[in-house]
Parts: structure tokens; sequence; C-alpha cells
């Protein structure tokens, strides 16, 4: 059975992607849902099925802030309303289609798939990072339970192995030490490593001297990830400024129980990301293979069921399992969970 958390918001597409009279359709936790920006400005997501004959609207044409449905011509507005028919006569009350409630915030589409009355903005971790120019942003599609992503992101130290043709295998983050600290809700996985000489830290035009380098990860629920990577001078506070400070953003969402959509950034830079490594892209190149390969190992066997070894590493990724799992469970006896509907 798919676990999902359905009271939080899923990032469901970049603002970017939503430019003029743009429609958009994807499949989150198996709902394949429509969403377009209004001419006010305000963000519509709807439920991608016509209550007729359950035509994919998204297959048909907008007009202003409609939608007509590509079969019989039904037409809906972004509240869900059929406002329009072809046929004399009353429109049937139960011409409707489901809405959700949707919102852009930091450059990002969010959906929230649960109940609407608990759909709070302010949930919606704090990403104005990238609402800065010149953060590049990506998407592409993982054949992946969403979950075995956030394992990947919560233990950087993988970076090491599957990252060797990139920025990898330099056995920087086996000097360090990681962490797993949960702050307010919020899981992080602290990679630090201290007194670092200028030329190992991989960071480029660095004075002379030793540098502590960090990348913390935070898991924000159910499936934003942030990562800061950044130096300052041995033994100086953070604040004092750092050189190097970036910070991405890996949103996973949910498709069906075995593919996600998976958003992320990189932050500014001059050229292309491809130009960094010859070709070679870390996400697509190097996480997505081995990501979809566990994946194909593990067919529909529930993670825990595999008896999984658990090292100190993985200290972070299993707090974020247990908290969803604990999350899922919550939501599941008090009933506010809404049964996904079947693609
Ligand atoms: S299926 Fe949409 S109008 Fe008939
Ligand atoms: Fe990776």
């Amino acid at each position: 059975m798919a676990e999902f958390l359905r009271n939080t918001w899923y990032m469901i597409a970049w603002e970017q992607e939503l430019g003029g009279d743009a429609m958009l359709s994807r499949r989150v936790m198996g709902n394949r849902i429509l969403v377009f920006r209004r001419s006010s400005g305000t963000i519509a997501a709807l439920r991608d099925r016509c209550p007729h004959r359950f035509a994919r609207l998204s297959d048909g044409t907008r007009e202003l802030d409609h939608i007509v449905c590509p079969y019989h011509g039904l037409t809906f507005d972004g509240s869900g309303a059929c406002v329009r028919s072809p046929y004399p006569g009353v429109i049937p009350p139960n011409a409707h289609v489901d809405t959700y409630p949707a919102v852009a915030k930091h450059t990002i589409i969010w959906v929230w798939l649960g109940e609407p009355h608990l759909a709070d903005e302010a949930a919606i971790p704090d990403l104005s990072f990238l609402e800065q120019p010149g953060h590049r942003r990506e998407y592409t599609p993982i054949k992946a339970d969403y979950r075995l992503v956030i394992d990947n992101l919560m233990d950087l130290s993988h970076v090491e192995c599957v990252h060797r043709r990139t920025f990898g295998g330099t056995g920087a983050f086996y000097k360090g030490e990681f962490s797993a600290t949960d702050l307010y809700g919020v899981i992080q996985s602290l990679w630090l490593r201290k007194n670092v000489p200028a030329a190992e830290t991989g960071v480029e035009g660095l004075a002379d001297g030793t540098y502590d380098q960090w990348a913390d990860t935070r898991w924000h629920p159910a499936a934003t990830i942030t990562i800061e990577f950044g130096l300052a001078a041995a033994g100086a506070p953070r604040a004092e400024g750092s050189p190097s400070r970036t910070m991405e953003i890996h949103a996973i969402t949910p498709e069906t129980d075995k593919t996600s959509h998976y958003f992320y950034t990189w932050p500014p830079m001059e050229g292309e990301p491809s130009a960094l490594f010859g070709g070679v892209l870390p996400i697509e190149h190097e996480d997505l293979p081995i990501i979809e390969s566990v994946q194909e190992q593990m067919a529909d066997a529930e993670f825990w069921s595999l008896r999984p070894v658990v090292l100190q590493v993985d200290a972070a990724a299993v707090r974020v399992r247990r908290r969803l799992a604990k999350m899922i469970a919550a939501e599941q006896r008090t009933g506010s969970a809404i049964p996904s509907s079947k693609p």
C-alpha cells in the first residue's frame, strides 16, 4: 500500500513552467492534477478529469480562465464549476471538478491534497533564497519511491561512491563527521570537517590557510530538502562571513508509489552545469541510475521488511523515515487522510 502524507504541501511545478496560458498536468500520489495561472495571478489546481466521460481536461483548450473539455465541450472555471455547456438545458449540478488548494510561493507552485481546511500557506518552508537571481531550476522524473530519494539526500556520504565522475570520490566526506539533529520538526543531517587545507576544500580562489567546511541537509515534511554547503576560516563563527556558501533545494513529490517528480536547483554560477563535469550531470547521470536500480531491487517489498543494514551515517535518513511513518499513521488514525484515487 502506498504510504503518503496527504496533509502537506507538495511541489507540483516551478512557477516559471506556468507562463502565459500554460496548462500543466502532473500526477501527485496517483491523482492527475491540472494547474494553471488565472489572469488574476492566482493558481488554480483541478483534478485533471472531466466529470462527464472522464476525458483529460489538460488535453482540452484554455479560454482565458476557462478550460474546455476536449471530448464534448463542457467548460469549467478554476473553481471546478461548469460554466458553459454546448447543449441546451440545465447544466447538471454534479458537473463539477474537484479542486485543490494551490499557491505560488518562493518561485514554486505548491498543491495540497489533504483536508482543504487544514491547508495553511505558513506551513510552506522558508525557501526565500530561491528568490535571489541566478538559481537554475531543474526537473527530472525518477522511477523510485520518494523516500529512496530522501534517503540519498539525507546521507551525503554517497557522494564518495556515486559521484566519482563529478565532484565526489575525494574522501572528503569520510574525513568529516556526520550528526543527526531535530530542530522543531526539521530533521538535519549535518556534516562538518574541521581544519581543511584550502587546496582540499574543492573551492577555488581561497586564501591560503585552513577552513571549517560544512554541508547541512534539512528535511521539511513531507519531501522538501535544502542543502547548505559552506566554509569559514578554521575556528571562525559561520556568521562572520563565509567565502563560499550556497543553498540548494531538492523537492521530491510522489507521483505514484514507485515514481516521483524530482525538482532541484543549481546555485548561481557562470556557464552551464553540464560544462562543469564534461557533460556528466550528477543527479541525472549518477544519482538516478543507482536510486532506480535500488527501487527495482526492492520490487514490492516494504523497506524495513528487507531488514536493511543501518550504518551510523544513516541516522538522519532513518529519523526521517520514522517521522514520516508516524505522521502518516497519525493521519490515517484520525481519519483525516483522503484515499488516493487511481490514476
Ligand atoms: S468528457 Fe468532458 S464533456 Fe464529455
Ligand atoms: Fe547524489
